[in-house]
């Protein structure tokens, strides 16, 4: 029998990624180490850790925790800081798309950082975190804040030139969606990431009768196979109310090739992978590309075009 090549290539808006999948920003991907481990790596692109102006310990551990159905945490953006991350990309030679990730606290931090960000050729596009739930004592996350959003961006844009993609939190209206979309088809934004950890969960360990993670009482964003069906339902909506050209990459519950084909099907352009890349380590991304690969002949598709958003509803 001869088998058909199976494309995963794919573009998030003009940017050419050789493979759909990738990492997520948070996980294996703060120091030098994985950095480089994931520009050896199969991924299609590479995401740094979220970084802020200056450098971050984070919140007390424990706080990472995993389970069989997900993950919970509550790192708390710890990373060694902007420079940190533009000096690192700086030395490596590299065709792979690198997106560097940012989660300012402030408005003003996120201005700081989109204009260091600017100067830096070796940077293909900026995810602006603006789900982290994690952060003691913040303000609501300005993902949730349809008041603060739009002028938010209406600023960024005056000076931004970088491709630029915005994280979101998980929504759980469907007017909640909407009127996010509505915001976004206003800017010249590249991708919106779907989603960040669900926030403010709690995973208890019933020997001790007690949280398993220790910043904010035990309570922080879950992960993993548990959130799949909210990040499909996100994705879904954002391809059924963004403007057409703003790409959408899935994030949340992938573990194995059939996970990827769903996210896809909903309307994902590329996927990125978090609790997995945890557990598993570098080598998930060959396995999820073999997975994906062997889904894909085994529905006779060659290519990630050829479903990608053609999700049914049953009849
Ligand atoms: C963290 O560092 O707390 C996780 C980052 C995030 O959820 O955005």
């Amino acid at each position: 029998m001869i088998m058909k090549k199976i494309d995963i290539s794919s573009t998030i808006n003009r940017i050419k990624l050789s493979s759909c999948i990738m990492n997520a920003s948070g996980v294996l991907c703060s120091t030098d180490q994985e950095l480089s481990n994931l520009l050896n790596s199969s991924t299609g692109a590479v995401l740094t850790k979220s970084c802020t102006s200056i450098p971050r310990k984070g919140n007390l551990k424990p706080r990472y925790f995993e389970w069989n159905m997900g993950s919970i945490n509550s790192m708390g953006l710890p990373n060694f800081g902007i420079d940190f991350y533009l000096n690192f990309l700086e030395k490596k030679k590299t065709k792979k798309p690198i997106f560097l990730s940012i989660s300012g606290l402030s408005i003003e931090e996120n201005f700081f950082l989109i204009k260091k960000a600017n100067l830096y050729s070796k940077i293909t596009a900026v995810e602006l975190n603006l789900s982290c739930p994690n952060i003691i004592d913040n303000e609501e996350e300005l993902g949730y804040n349809f008041y603060k959003i739009s002028d938010f961006l209406k600023n960024i844009f005056k000076f931004n030139k970088k491709p630029l993609g915005i994280k979101l939190p998980p929504y759980f209206k469907d007017k909640h969606i909407k009127k996010m979309a509505l915001i976004l088809n206003q800017f010249p934004i590249f991708f919106v990431t779907c989603i960040n950890s669900l926030p403010n969960g709690i995973f208890i360990d019933t020997k001790t009768e007690s949280t398993v993670i220790k910043p904010k009482k035990g309570f922080g964003g879950i992960g993993g196979p548990i959130i799949k069906p909210f990040a499909l339902a996100n994705i879904r909506k954002f391809y059924t109310y963004l403007r057409k050209d703003i790409s959408i990459i899935g994030c949340g519950g992938i573990s194995c090739g059939k996970d990827i084909f769903e996210h896809i099907l909903c309307g994902a352009s590329a996927v990125q992978i978090g609790t997995q890349l945890m557990k598993e380590g570098i080598s998930v991304f060959e396995r999820l590309e073999k997975e994906f690969t062997i889904f894909l002949q085994k529905k006779n598709y060659t290519s990630i075009n050829n479903f990608k958003g053609n999700l049914k509803s049953f009849q």
